[in-house]
Parts: structure tokens; C-alpha cells; sequence
């Protein structure tokens, strides 16, 4: 299959690798020469020459102004742009008009992998937006990455994208809280990590789905710890921070949310309840 990558950083040429080692024709352009080196690609000298060469062309830069930048006012006809470019629902939703303007479709996808994952069983890229050309490179993309289709609505995919993204800097918000706590004593953190807090984060994701079935039915009746214990235990938690001598700046907006949700009534409500304060 012909494809061809806009943009050549770290990603684009772990895509470019990625889609030639699976016997596609790829052809690739970067804004700066010399990035095309050792990929067995075919390099053009302007954007618009990658279009006409290919009907599937993937562009993968900095954000969605330089995608704009990039494609100028150059036609998209018979084209299917896939922007693999990390944005926004409301940006994604507005490239579904500005590409149909110059005669392409649209798919948006949200790569949830580092550049070393690409092409290995470990790597998801989620997609949005046209479900004919969803359809039509699904095999072909699915060498990148486990494919996800969201739906037709292309601003699906940035918005899961940046809900695991927001996940994630959750966790790793108590995973740096808690490292602070146990260096405050001149433990060994890699130990800890290894051996207690990674088995206890694990266990504790395991309670998700059902506060996320708690979410949905809007019922946070709880027989685990309601909201008031958890202010009690938030209040110990902090104290304990700061005769540590360790800043609990990450742990305090939550510990906000929940008193706002307690002086609210809701102590007795468990702690899926606190998205009402979010919402
Ligand atoms: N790296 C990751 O782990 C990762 C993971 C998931 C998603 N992503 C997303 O993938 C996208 C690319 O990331 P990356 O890691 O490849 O970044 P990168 O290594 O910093 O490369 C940035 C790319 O954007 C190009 N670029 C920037 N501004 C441009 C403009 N105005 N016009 C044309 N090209 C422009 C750069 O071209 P020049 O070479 O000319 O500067 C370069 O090819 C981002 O949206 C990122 O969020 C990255």
C-alpha cells in the first residue's frame, strides 16, 4: 500500500520504520532535510509531493497549528488525512470541515505508546472520525498499533486519549507523593516500588470499574470507606506530610474536593461521588 508520513520527528520515523518493515511504499517529508536517513522510505522535498503520493497520508508533528502550517492550501482529493498529531476534541472536530474544504477525509488518532513501542504488541492507537476510511486501512494501520475505533465523531479520539493521559498523571502523581515519604526516611524507593507499591496500585485499580458503574448510575452508596473516613484519613495523611518534611502539593486538591463534597452532606457517599465536585 502507498503511505506517506508528514513529519519526521521521534514518532514520524518510528511510523515511517514501522510501515516499511511491514512492506509498504512509503514516502515521507519533514520540514528540516537529513531526518529520512536510514529509513528506506522515499523522501520528497515539499509536503505537497508526499500528498500526491499516496491516498493515505499520515501527518504526525508538533500540534494541530503546524499541521494547518504544513498543508497550507494544498488539495486533499481522494486523499484520507490521518492526523496522528497529539490535540483536542474541539480541534479534531474543526479538521473534519478545514480537510473536507480541500476534498479529503478525516481520521484523528491518538497514539498511546512511546516511539520504541510502535509495532510491537504493547503499542494502541485510537482512531475517530471517517468510518469508511477507518475501514478501508485498518489492516495496514494495525501494523503501527492494536487499532481502537471510537466512533465517526473524530473528536473521540483525542478526548480518550487525553482521559488515559489524565489517568496516568494521576498515578504518577501519588507515585512521586509516596516516593517523597518513604526518601524522607532514606528508604530504598526502587524497593518499595517494586515490591509494595506497584502490587497495591494494581490491586486498587481493580476497584475502577466498579466506581466507574457507581458513575454511571449516579448511586455512591458505599460499604467500603465512605467519605468521612477518607477526610479523616486525608487530614493524617497530610499532617504526617509535613513532619516528614515533604510537600504534599500533589495530594491537596484532592483532599479539597473531598471537604467540599463532605460540607456538602455527602460524607456518607463513597469516594466515586467525588465527580459530582469535578462535573
Ligand atoms: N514521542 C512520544 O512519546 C509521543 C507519544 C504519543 C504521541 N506523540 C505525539 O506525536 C507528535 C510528534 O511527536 P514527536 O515525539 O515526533 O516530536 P518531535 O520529535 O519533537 O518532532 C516534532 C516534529 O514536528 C515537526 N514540526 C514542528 N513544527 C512544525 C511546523 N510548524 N511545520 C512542520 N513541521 C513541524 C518537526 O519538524 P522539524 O524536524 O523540522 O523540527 C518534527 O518532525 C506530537 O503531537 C506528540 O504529542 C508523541
Amino acid at each position: 500500500m502507498r503511505i506517506s508520513i508528514l513529519g519526521l520527528g521521534l514518532m514520524g520515523q518510528a511510523l515511517a520504520r514501522t510501515l516499511v518493515g511491514a512492506g509498504h511504499s512509503v514516502t515521507v517529508w519533514n520540514r528540516t532535510e537529513g531526518k529520512a536517513d536510514g529509513l528506506g522510505a522515499t523522501s520528497v522535498a515539499t509536503a505537497a509531493e508526499a500528498i500526491e503520493a499516496s491516498p493515505l497520508v499520515i501527518v504526525c508533528v508538533l500540534d494541530y497549528a503546524a499541521v494547518r502550517e504544513l498543508l497550507g492550501s494544498v488539495r486533499l482529493d481522494d486523499r484520507v488525512l490521518l492526523n496522528l498529531t497529539n490535540g483536542r476534541p474541539a480541534e479534531a472536530r474543526d479538521m473534519v470541515e478545514w480537510v473536507a474544504a480541500r476534498g479529503g477525509d478525516y481520521l484523528d488518532g491518538g497514539i498511546m505508546a512511546v516511539p520504541q513501542m510502535i509495532g510491537t504488541p504493547g503499542a494502541l492507537i485510537l482512531y475517530s472520525g471517517s468510518p469508511t476510511a477507518f475501514e478501508r486501512y485498518e489492516e495496514a494501520l494495525g501494523a503501527l498499533a492494536g487499532p481502537r475505533y471510537l466512533g465517526a465523531d473524530a473528536g473521540l479520539a483525542p478526548l480518550y486519549d487525553l482521559a488515559m493521559l489524565t489517568g496516568m498523571y494521576g498515578q504518577i502523581a501519588g507515585f512521586l507523593e509516596a516516593a517523597a515519604l518513604i526518601a524522607s526516611e532514606k528508604r530504598p524507593v526502587a524497593e518499595f516500588t517494586t515490591e509494595l507499591l506497584v502490587p497495591w496500585l494494581t490491586a486498587m485499580a481493580g476497584q475502577q470499574p466498579r466506581m466507574a458503574a457507581d458513575i454511571e448510575a449516579g448511586a455512591y452508596v458505599t460499604n467500603v470507606s465512605n467519605l468521612e473516613i477518607n477526610q479523616v484519613g486525608m487530614v493524617n495523611l497530610i499532617r504526617a506530610f509535613e513532619e516528614q518534611g515533604v510537600k504534599p502539593d500533589l495530594l491537596l486538591p484532592m483532599r479539597d474536593v473531598l471537604d467540599r463534597r463532605v460540607a456538602a452532606g455527602h460524607g456518607a457517599e463513597g469516594l466515586s461521588s467525588l465527580i459530582e465536585e469535578l462535573r
